[in-house]
C-alpha cells in the first residue's frame, strides 16, 4: 500500500517532525511505501536529516516553474530539495478558489518536473440522484484531458470525499461505498486510456482513515493506499494506523 501522511499545518516545529520522519523509517517496508508530506519549509531539512526507506511530497505545487515569481514553490525546487511527489488539488486549496484548470496547470508542472502528481478528488455532499459521480468525473477530465498518454502512469489518484474529511473515524466512508467508488473512478478513467491502463493508476481513500478503520477500508474495496491528514501527525496514531494493515 501507498500511505501519504499529509502532515497539512498540523506539525509546526523541527522536532515533531523528527520523530514523525523517525517513525515513517521504522513502519517503511512490509509492502508498504511512505510519503510524507511535511509543509513546504520543512522539506529540504527532512531530506538532509537522513531517511532511507520513505519518500517525500508537497502538500501543494506552484503552476509556475519559475523565474520571477515571489512566494512560490514551484516543481523545480520541489525536486530539488528532495520530494519526489506533489499533492494537488487537496479541498482545502479548492476551498481557497483553486478551480480545476489551475489544478490541471499544477499538474502539468509537477509531472514537467518528474515528480509524480497526486490529484485529489472528492464530492463535498452526496445528493439522491447520485450527481456527485457526474461531479467526480468532471473532476478527472479536467486533468486527464491535459496530459501526454507518457505523463498518465506518473499519477496517483486520492479520492477524499469532502464530506469525510477531518472528522472522526465513524465517519469515514463506508467501505462497500468505496468500492463503488473505485469501480466507477476506474471507468471514468478509461475514458482517457486502455482499461490495462487504468488499472495501474493507483488510487488512494482520504478521509479520517485511523488505525480502527483502516483494516477495513483496504479490505476488498479496490485502492492501493491511504491519504492521511490528522492521523498521520502524531507518532503513535500514525505507527498504530500502518501496523493496523500489515
Ligand atoms: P484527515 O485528512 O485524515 O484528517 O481526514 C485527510 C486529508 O485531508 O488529506
Amino acid at each position: 500500500m501507498l500511505i501519504v501522511a499529509n502532515w497539512k499545518a498540523y506539525v509546526a516545529d523541527l522536532k515533531a517532525a523528527r520523530a514523525l520522519l523517525r517513525a515513517g523509517e521504522r513502519v517503511a517496508g512490509d509492502g508498504h511505501d511512505i510519503v510524507l508530506a511535511p509543509p513546504a519549509p520543512m522539506l529540504a531539512y527532512l531530506c538532509d536529516y537522513g531517511h532511507k526507506s520513505v519518500s517525500f511530497s508537497l502538500q501543494d505545487v506552484s503552476e509556475v516553474s519559475g523565474g520571477a515569481a515571489t512566494g512560490e514553490v514551484t516543481a523545480p525546487i520541489a525536486q530539488a530539495s528532495g520530494a519526489a511527489y506533489t499533492i494537488a488539488g487537496h479541498s482545502e486549496r479548492r476551498a481557497q478558489g483553486e478551480d480545476d484548470a489551475l489544478i490541471a496547470r499544477k499538474v502539468q508542472a509537477a509531472l514537467a518536473a518528474g515528480l509524480t502528481s497526486i490529484l485529489c478528488i472528492g464530492e463535498r455532499e452526496r445528493d439522491a440522484e447520485a450527481e456527485y459521480l457526474g461531479f467526480i468525473r468532471s473532476q478527472i477530465d479536467a486533468v486527464f484531458s491535459v496530459l501526454q498518454p507518457q505523463e498518465r502512469a506518473h499519477m496517483v489518484l486520492a479520492y477524499e470525499p469532502v464530506w469525510a474529511i477531518g472528522k472522526s473515524g465513524q465517519e469515514a466512508i463506508a467501505p462497500a461505498d468505496l468500492f463503488e467508488m473505485t469501480r466507477y473512478i476506474r471507468k471514468a478513467l478509461e475514458a482517457h486510456m486502455s482499461s490495462t491502463e487504468a488499472a495501474q493508476i493507483r488510487i488512494l481513500y482520504g478521509g479520517s482513515v485511523e488505525a480502527g478503520n483502516i483494516a477495513a477500508l483496504a479490505q476488498d474495496t479496490g485502492i492501493q493506499g491511504f491519504l492521511v491528514g490528522r492521523a498521520s501527525t502524531d507518532v503513535k496514531t500514525f505507527s498504530a494506523l500502518v501496523r493496523a494493515i500489515r
